[in-house]
Order: structure tokens, then C-alpha cells, then sequence
């Protein structure tokens, strides 16, 4: 149709909430699914943080906020970077969004122009290339090797620089394979960044969900110039099980949060006011909220990861954070959408395709449900590989 702009002819809509319609369309016509698609933990928002926006909503906080927040959030969320990032930022250089997703597509829109090249490693989170395409720009993936933890190295992303590269982005932990950059990696590809100014998108939505002996590491905790060159993006969604509430926000150093700052102030305005109140209700109050969920995922974790070592044609590596499992299902022999559609409508389990992730010879399975929905999906995906 003539009427729509090329820039959005270009973009694909988002597959993993297409499998997400597909599973709830399932289930409404009474069909048990196994649902190991999802992005979201299972349990719901704690309690105290419902009150706080319940409280926030009789007190008549529903009005306007500034663009970037309401000042006890962002000053919440400095001292929330101090005491897990060990990074600082003023209230000022916080802008709170609707959503993780909205922070990432904000940083994105406030450096990426026409014709500037992103980095992006694969497989990534399906909205990175479709955001920055949405900007005028140009994803550059980097395929990464499951040899190496699906992590891009610093040679990797030399190699793919150019002098249009504008920005990359980086996801630790990962969404989709649960990789977990150390510190030393996240030095060496800084290193790399700061030889060019580039900029690093760094989105650390998944870092309370990080596994064993791994740490994670915020890239501008390191340096300095590294801090100079990074946009932090995170939020409530994962840590305290908020997706619907859609709260995330960035942190930048100051003329890249002013930029942030306008964008919002043009699109969505603020976040919704009764909302941000339960934000600073979640991050004031207890965290065992956060531990218990860590504690629970570590278990399902090491289970699913046995259940998959033992199917013979099809290989994984042990996610260190997030929730989820990237598959290797190049020995099948089906494309991924085939796989997952087949997996779907004969075994009832549902899995998000590779192609989602920019990655053909995969699918992503996530453990962010109970285990009994865990174990039967697992079982009925063991025997749908007995059958191919
Ligand atoms: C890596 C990553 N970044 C950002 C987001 C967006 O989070 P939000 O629901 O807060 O918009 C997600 C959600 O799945 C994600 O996996």
C-alpha cells in the first residue's frame, strides 16, 4: 500500500509476540499447551508493591509527571546504580520510560541517523535490528559461536566496524541464550568502542537473573571514558515481574540523557504517574522477592539443562543468566518456524523460532514457568526429536 511509510515496510512484526497470540488463541479453544515461549516469570507482582501504586492511585497521583519521571524515582534509581552497578548518576541523567523496550528504542532514536551502522550480535533480542532500522540506521550482525558462549568477542566487533559505525549494542545476560559477558570481555570490547566513539547500548534488564559463580558487570562501572560512552538501559519488568506494568528507563551520560530527555517529552511523556510509585516501592522495599526468583530459576535451570543434555540431536550451553535456553536444532534438519509450528500444533509445546533471534538453526525455550508445565513440555519436545 502506497500510504506507508518505507521505513515501516521495512520492519518485521515481532515474532515472539506472534507465538505468544498463536499459544493464547490455543489455549482459548480449550487445548492444553505447554507454554516454554514465554518472557515473563510466572509469579506475579509482589504484594507491597501493588499497595505502594494502589495507595499512589487514592492520593490522586494522576496527573502528568515530568517527562524523564517523578524526582523520587530517578533518585531511587541513582542510588539504585550505586549499590548494584557501582556506577553514578545523577537523578537528572535518568529518564524513566514505558517499558525497557521504550528506554532501548529512545537511546537508539537519540544517536542513530541515516545510514548509521549498528552492531549487533547474534542471535539478539528480536526488537535491536527493527529499532534501529525504525531510526534510519543499518543493523550490522555479528554471528556469534556457541563455541564461545554466544558471546561476541572484541575481534569480532573490530572486525565489523567501519567508519559508519555508530553504536552497538550489548546484552548482558542475554535474551536469548542466557550468555553472561565477564568483565574481562566487557574491558576488551570497550576497548575496541573507545578506540572509534562508539557508542554502547548496554541493556541489563536480566542482571538480577545471573546464575552460580557469574557476575554481572555494568560496562560503565569500568572506566571513565567508558561511562562517557554508554546508555544503561533497564527496568522492573524481569527482576520484580512487571511486564505489564511497563516501567524501564536509561541512564546516559548528560548531553545523550538530554537528548533521551526530549524524545520523551515529544512521544509518550511520562510513564503512567500511579505506576512509578510502585517503582520506588519496588526498589525501596524487600528484595527477597528477587533472590527467591533467582533461587527458583537456578533449579529449573540445572533441571531443563539435564533434560536437554540428554536428547542426542540437538546441542546447548548452559545459559549463566536470564531465563531462557538457546537451542541448537541445526541437526533436524527444519527451519526454525517449521520446527517451532510443528512442535506447536502436534506435541502442544510452545518455543520461539531462532529466525526470531536473527538465528536460523535454533530455538529459544524458557524455563519461566512451573516445573510441572516444564517437565511434560520437555518430555513431549524430547519425543518430537525421537521423530525427526
Ligand atoms: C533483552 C530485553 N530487553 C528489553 C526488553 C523489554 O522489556 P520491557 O518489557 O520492560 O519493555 C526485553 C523483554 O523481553 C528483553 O528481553
Amino acid at each position: 500500500m502506497d500510504s506507508i511509510s518505507s521505513r515501516i515496510l521495512e520492519v518485521t512484526p515481532s515474532l515472539t509476540l506472534a507465538v505468544t497470540n498463536q499459544t493464547k488463541a490455543l489455549i482459548a479453544k480449550g487445548e492444553e499447551v505447554y507454554g516454554l515461549a514465554g518472557g515473563e516469570p510466572e509469579v506475579d507482582t509482589p504484594q507491597h508493591i501493588k499497595d505502594a501504586a494502589i495507595a499512589a492511585l487514592q492520593a490522586g497521583k494522576t496527573k502528568y509527571t515530568p517527562a524523564n519521571g517523578i524526582p523520587e524515582l530517578r533518585d531511587a534509581l541513582a542510588a539504585k546504580f550505586i549499590a548494584d552497578n557501582n556506577v553514578s548518576y545523577d537523578a537528572k541523567q535518568i529518564c524513566v520510560s514505558a517499558g525497557a523496550k521504550m528506554a532501548c528504542y529512545n537511546a537508539i532514536l537519540a544517536v542513530v541517523e541515516e545510514g548509521d551502522e549498528v552492531i549487533i550480535p547474534t542471535p539478539y533480542w528480536v526488537s535491536y535490528p527493527e529499532m534501529v532500522r525504525l531510526a534510519g540506521g543499518k543493523p550490522v550482525l555479528v554471528e556469534t559461536k556457541e563455541s564461545n558462549g554466544w558471546k561476541m568477542t572484541a575481534e569480532q566487533f573490530e572486525a565489523a566496524m567501519t567508519p559508519a559505525t555508530k553504536m552497538v549494542i550489548l546484552n548482558t545476560p542475554s535474551n536469548p541464550t542466557g550468555a553472561v559477558y565477564t568483565e574481562q570481555e566487557l574491558r576488551d570490547i570497550g576497548e575496541v568502542a573507545l578506540s572509534e566513539d562508539i557508542i554502547i547500548l548496554s541493556d541489563e534488564i536480566y542482571e538480577k537473573l545471573v546464575y552460580g559463580d557469574n557476575k554481572h558487570v555494568s560496562i560503565a562501572s569500568l572506566s571513565q571514558e567508558l561511562y562517557d560512552l554508554t546508555i544503561t538501559v533497564n527496568g522492573f519488568s524481569k527482576a520484580y515481574s512487571m511486564t505489564g506494568w511497563r516501567l524501564g528507563y536509561t541512564a546516559a551520560p548528560k548531553p545523550l540523557a538530554e537528548a533521551i530527555d526530549k524524545i520523551a517529552s515529544h512521544t509518550v511523556s511520562n510513564a503512567t504517574t500511579f505506576a512509578q510509585y510502585g517503582a520506588v516501592a519496588a526498589l525501596q522495599g524487600d528484595q527477597t522477592f528477587i533472590s527467591d526468583l533467582r533461587d527458583e530459576y537456578d533449579v529449573k535451570r540445572q533441571f531443563m539443562f539435564q533434560r536437554l543434555k540428554a536428547i542426542h540431536n540437538i546441542r546447548v550451553v548452559e545459559p549463566k543468566g536470564a531465563f531462557y535456553f538457546f537451542v541448537y536444532t541445526g541437526q533436524l534438519g527444519l527451519k526454525s518456524t517449521n520446527l517451532t509450528d510443528k512442535l506447536l500444533s502436534r506435541y502442544k509445546v510452545a518455543a520461539v523460532p531462532g529466525i526470531a533471534f536473527g538465528y536460523d538453526d535454533g530455538i529459544r525455550m524458557s524455563y519461566c514457568t512451573t516445573l510441572d508445565v516444564l517437565n511434560e513440555g520437555l518430555t513431549r519436545f524430547e519425543q518430537f526429536c525421537r521423530e525427526h
